[in-house]
């Protein structure tokens, strides 16, 4: 599957929906995400893990087996729940989060809403819906529906209680060289939007823990991550290393929209870190130069 619209445009236009319309889901989208499912080049990872998302039908937030997925009230009418599993590791969380969020971008581009959810669901009722193997969990789901219209009361409040529109400048989040310099638009070259995208993504609290260190001649991206500290220990696994995988993702489909060719590499440059909180994930190694 390949995106029909400007994936970037796509991107910029992505805003989590948490109020939906009550209608169910079109047969033809319900298809297409279907058909989407179960073609496995579309839930393949970075790192090489398989992607395994169910897609759960709801009437008033109740399934067909009877079971009721509760949000704490956070999500309103849904008409479904996208819901993932993965095993508990780092790379196997990243590749997770790439994942789940490529097809939370197919499902913008439909103009279906979304809301990554890693904190406030039963997991209990979800675990109940879908099969899980042993080693394996649910680190977060989405519900899907079409948008209530714009700018609900509900999740206009909720937006200003996490800051969503706060997203953090180029200067708090890349660096040119080492973590000593910031990145000026102006110094990014080509991957100038594939890093803005990451900018824009979504992460749990709209913490934004991803920091990006570009080489000198431009040609490789070093992705770091920020942690939180006891950010979501409580929940037994690293909430933020899906938000890797979401800005992998973001940077990747943009560079393929822009025809940049590059791979990713776990080689790490051995930076100065700026304090014990920073770990190092993946580089993008570009081919352009
Ligand atoms: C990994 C992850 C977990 C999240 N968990 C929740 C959650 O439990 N409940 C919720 O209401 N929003 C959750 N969010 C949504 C974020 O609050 C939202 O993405 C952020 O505020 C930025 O807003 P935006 O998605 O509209 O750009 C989560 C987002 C991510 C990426």
């Amino acid at each position: 599957m390949s995106f029909e619209k400007s994936v970037i445009e796509t991107m910029r236009k992505r805003q989590s929906v948490r109020t939906y319309d009550s209608q169910n889901i079109r047969e033809a989208h319900a298809n297409k995400i279907n058909d989407y499912l179960t073609n496995v080049a579309n839930l393949l990872g970075p790192f090489g893990k398989r992607g395994k998302i169910q897609m759960v039908h709801v009437t008033n937030n109740v399934t067909d087996k009877g079971i009721k997925l509760g949000t704490y009230g956070f999500i309103k009418n849904p008409s479904a729940y996208l819901v993932g599993v993965s095993e508990n590791n780092k790379y196997a969380l990243v590749d997770f989060g790439y994942t789940f969020h490529r097809l939370v971008l197919y499902l913008t581009e439909m103009e279906l809403g979304t809301c990554w959810m890693g904190g406030t669901f039963h997991r209990h009722s979800f675990e109940k819906e879908i099969a899980i193997s042993k080693g394996e969990f649910i680190p977060c789901v989405t519900p899907i529906g079409y948008e209530k219209d714009k700018q609900r009361m509900f999740d206009k409040v909720l937006r200003f209680v996490v800051k969503a529109d706060n997203k953090k400048p180029w200067d708090r989040l890349f660096f040119d060289t080492s973590f000593e310099k910031a990145l000026t638009k102006g110094q990014a070259g080509f991957l100038e939007t594939p890093i803005e995208m990451v900018r824009l993504g979504p992460s749990a609290s709209n913490k934004q823990p991803w920091r990006l260190v570009l080489s000198d001649n431009q040609d490789i991206c070093h992705f770091y991550i920020e942690h939180t500290p006891n950010y979501s220990t409580k929940l037994g696994y690293d909430m933020q290393l899906l938000d890797m995988g979401i800005a992998m993702c973001q940077f990747e489909l943009a560079c393929k929209e822009l025809a940049l060719q590059g791979e990713w590499a776990v080689e790490e440059p051995m930076l100065n870190l700026p304090n014990e909180n920073f770990e190092y994930i993946v580089s993008w190694r570009s081919k352009e130069i």
